[in-house]
């Protein structure tokens, strides 16, 4: 079976590597759009039109499920695509708001993610749906997607952002955005006995599973 994979650059490697290790018999395939990278700032329309257009091969290549393994495109283009293709199974990535509201002491937790994800009505929904009572810090990560894309993102920057969360009392740092996954071990490292980083990779091997069951 394949399994596509997208996202418009190299957050879409990280999840394939380990779908890869969690599903070895199947056939990933991965598609990016690199040449209209970041999605973070486009708006909605431009976010559906290109996500429409960059996963045609996976589309076309007859894959079981397609995983839109972008934050941003997932608040912005997945209910579009879903209505356009109604028997293509998609499996999104959301910000795990449910599992920080449900893992936080303090009551305040951060969000890294696009300014395309943070101001999406399907993020709002999450934020009111399971984050009642809880501090959402969301500080300003517009330009990393593409810093990291192009390995310029340096540790100077992740520990200010680490430093300013945790001073404002956040106890768990949500990575929103799959470009985020390639420096979580930085992050881990530098907010241990501080904050928990979660991002959504193990959910995602889960559902995929289930359908791929079904
Ligand atoms: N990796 C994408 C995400 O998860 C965003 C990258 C971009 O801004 O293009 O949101």
């Amino acid at each position: 079976m394949k399994i596509g994979i997208f996202d418009s650059g190299i957050g879409g490697e990280a999840i394939a590597s380990e779908i890869r290790k969690s599903f070895p018999t199947q056939d990933v395939l991965v598609a990016n759009d690199r040449k209209n990278l970041p999605y973070g700032e486009k708006s909605q329309k431009e976010v559906i039109l290109l996500t429409k257009s960059a996963i045609k091969p996976l589309l076309n290549a007859g894959c079981e499920v397609i995983i839109i393994a972008c934050n941003t495109a997932t608040a912005l283009a997945i209910e579009s695509l879903r209505i356009q293709y109604p028997d293509q199974k998609f499996i999104g990535i959301e910000p795990m708001i449910k599992t920080a509201s449900q893992l936080t002491k303090s009551a305040t937790i951060a969000v890294c993610a696009t300014p395309g994800t943070l101001s999406s009505q399907r993020y709002r929904n999450l934020k009111k749906r399971f984050a009642k009572g809880v501090k959402i810090i969301e500080p300003d990560c517009r330009d990393w997607a593409y810093l990291i894309e192009n390995s310029q993102l340096n540790i100077a920057e992740i520990r200010a952002l680490v430093d300013n969360v945790c001073s404002q009392g956040a106890d768990v740092i949500v990575l929103g955005c799959t470009h985020y996954h390639w420096i979580k071990s930085t992050i881990e490292e530098y907010a241990a006995g501080r904050a928990k980083i979660i991002e959504p990779t193990e959910a995602i091997s889960k559902r995929l599973f289930e359908l791929l069951e079904s």
